[in-house]
């Protein structure tokens, strides 16, 4: 799955709009492929409600955030999700020779969002997550259509809202501090949610 590197147009967008869409940055069949990984651990019982904050701080709101998440180990995943991973390490090189922005590591996990699930308007960058620079997300639902909700929104400068819809394949990228929400998902919904952080990842929490 080497994935050749954005074009400097891409680029360009990303540094000018502080996010991008990438369409089939994997195929359908790679998406199905990692979706096994995702039966794979649940079948482990492995999905766990997410919280808000890590460690001490951490805290389950389900009025605030519904989605369940498995944290994925970079050096330790299946071997689908490892070569995503792969290519987006490469997309951090990538950013870090373009914009010479100090990114170090990349973390991510699984998420499921249920009929009904949601995560209301936030930041990534919340409590101890200010490492956070750029967040990724690639969508894992090939027949996603109009109606089944789930919708990212991004909340730009001047009352600007863009709507990302979460087609499978499909890879979103935005500066982590722009504030964001995902609309209550009207089929079950599945993706990869990582972060390119500007320190080196924590292995404790996972
Ligand atoms: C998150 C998040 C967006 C999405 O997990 O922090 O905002 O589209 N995810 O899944
Ligand atoms: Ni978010």
């Amino acid at each position: 799955m080497k994935k050749a590197p954005l074009k400097e147009s891409q680029l360009d967008l990303l540094a000018h709009n502080g996010w991008i869409t990438i369409d089939n940055f994997i195929t359908p069949n790679e998406v199905l492929a990692i979706l096994k990984d995702i039966a794979f651990w649940q079948e482990e019982e492995a999905f766990k409600q997410a919280g808000v904050g890590k460690l001490l701080t951490h805290q389950i709101d389900k009025t605030y955030r519904r989605d369940k998440i498995k944290w994925i180990e970079p050096a330790n995943c299946r071997s689908n999700t490892k070569k995503f991973i792969y290519s987006i390490n490469n997309l951090m090189h990538q950013f870090q020779e373009a914009f010479f922005l100090p990114l170090k590591d990349f973390e991510c996990h699984y998420a499921i969002y249920n009929i009904g699930d949601f995560y209301k308007r936030h930041s990534d960058q919340f409590n101890s997550h200010t490492h956070r620079i750029l967040s990724i997300v690639l969508y894992l639902n090939n027949d996603w259509e109009a109606g089944d909700g789930g919708e990212l929104v991004l909340y730009l400068p001047n009352q600007v809202k863009k709507i990302i819809e979460p087609l499978g394949g499909r890879l979103a990228i935005f500066k982590s501090e722009i504030e964001h929400e995902v609309l209550p998902a009207k089929t079950n919904r599945k993706s990869i949610t990582g972060w390119m952080k500007d320190q080196y990842n924590d292995l404790n929490f996972l």
